[in-house]
């Protein structure tokens, strides 16, 4: 399957291409400037600009001939709500209406814990919260085979492939490794159950493929 990762130079996204990469998959590695490219392309993806708050027509085509997009970006908690509208809102947004312009048909959103209801999560980051509710909206009405995997805390740890999932959400707050989050927005790739279900994932006690695949026994939520 043509991949593409936005947000991939970092953190989660870095990891989802290398899984994605070992899982067979021809991954389109979105960046938004040239520093990061030659490791990406090293690796085995094809780097692709893919800048949130620049022009369309770079996003377009990042996004034209990809069978999925996954969207890993983020504005990052030392920026300022500024950067979260822009980047995790307007930004994620965006790449949603020009996925449906070019006929993606999957789309997968790096979401967040508590973004069913910002008024769960720390005050301090509701504007955030907010942001990836209003984007999981937006998601959940666009057309395109969707999903929302909404993590905890994330950690820089080995993941153990072991995870627990909740729809809509999960009774404990916690962490879980991103090399783990990775792993599971692969999964959703292949997963048919988790198509039009937003959940919540952290470190647990199931295998990831067995997690994702209970998903089919959950009640169909929508995005809340
Ligand atoms: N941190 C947590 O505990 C936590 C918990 C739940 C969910 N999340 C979500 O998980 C996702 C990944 O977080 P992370 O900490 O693994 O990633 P990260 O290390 O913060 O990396 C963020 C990625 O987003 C890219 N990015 C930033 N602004 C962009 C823009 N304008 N256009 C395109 N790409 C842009 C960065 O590219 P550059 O290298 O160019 O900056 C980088 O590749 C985010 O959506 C975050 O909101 C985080």
């Amino acid at each position: 399957m043509q991949v593409l990762v936005i947000g991939a130079t970092r953190g989660t996204g870095r990891l989802l291409v290398d899984r994605l990469l070992a899982d067979g998959h021809r991954v389109r590695a979105g960046t938004r400037a040239p520093g990061p490219a030659e490791g990406l392309a090293a690796a085995g993806a094809e780097p692709v600009p893919a800048d949130l708050e620049g022009p369309d027509e770079p996003l377009r085509d990042a996004l034209r001939g990809a069978q999925a997009v996954v969207f890993c970006a983020g504005s990052g908690s030392g920026t300022g709500p500024d950067a979260t509208l822009r980047v995790d809102l307007h930004g994620a947004v965006r790449s949603i209406d020009l996925a449906v312009q070019v006929g993606v048909e999957r789309y997968v959103m790096l979401s967040s814990m508590a973004a069913d209801d910002p008024r769960r999560g720390p005050a301090a980051i509701t504007h955030y919260l907010a942001a990836k509710h209003a984007a999981d909206r937006i998601l959940a009405t666009s057309g395109l085979a969707w999903t929302s995997v909404r993590p905890g805390g994330l950690t820089h740890e080995l993941g153990s492939d072991h995870v627990e999932v909740g729809v809509p959400r999960l009774q404990r707050r916690g962490t879980i490794p991103r090399q783990d989050v990775a792993a599971v927005l692969a999964g959703c790739l292949v997963q048919p159950a988790t198509v039009g279900r937003a959940f919540e994932v952290l470190s647990g006690p199931v295998p990831i493929g067995a997690a994702l695949a209970g998903l089919a026994d959950a009640p169909a939520a929508g995005h809340r």
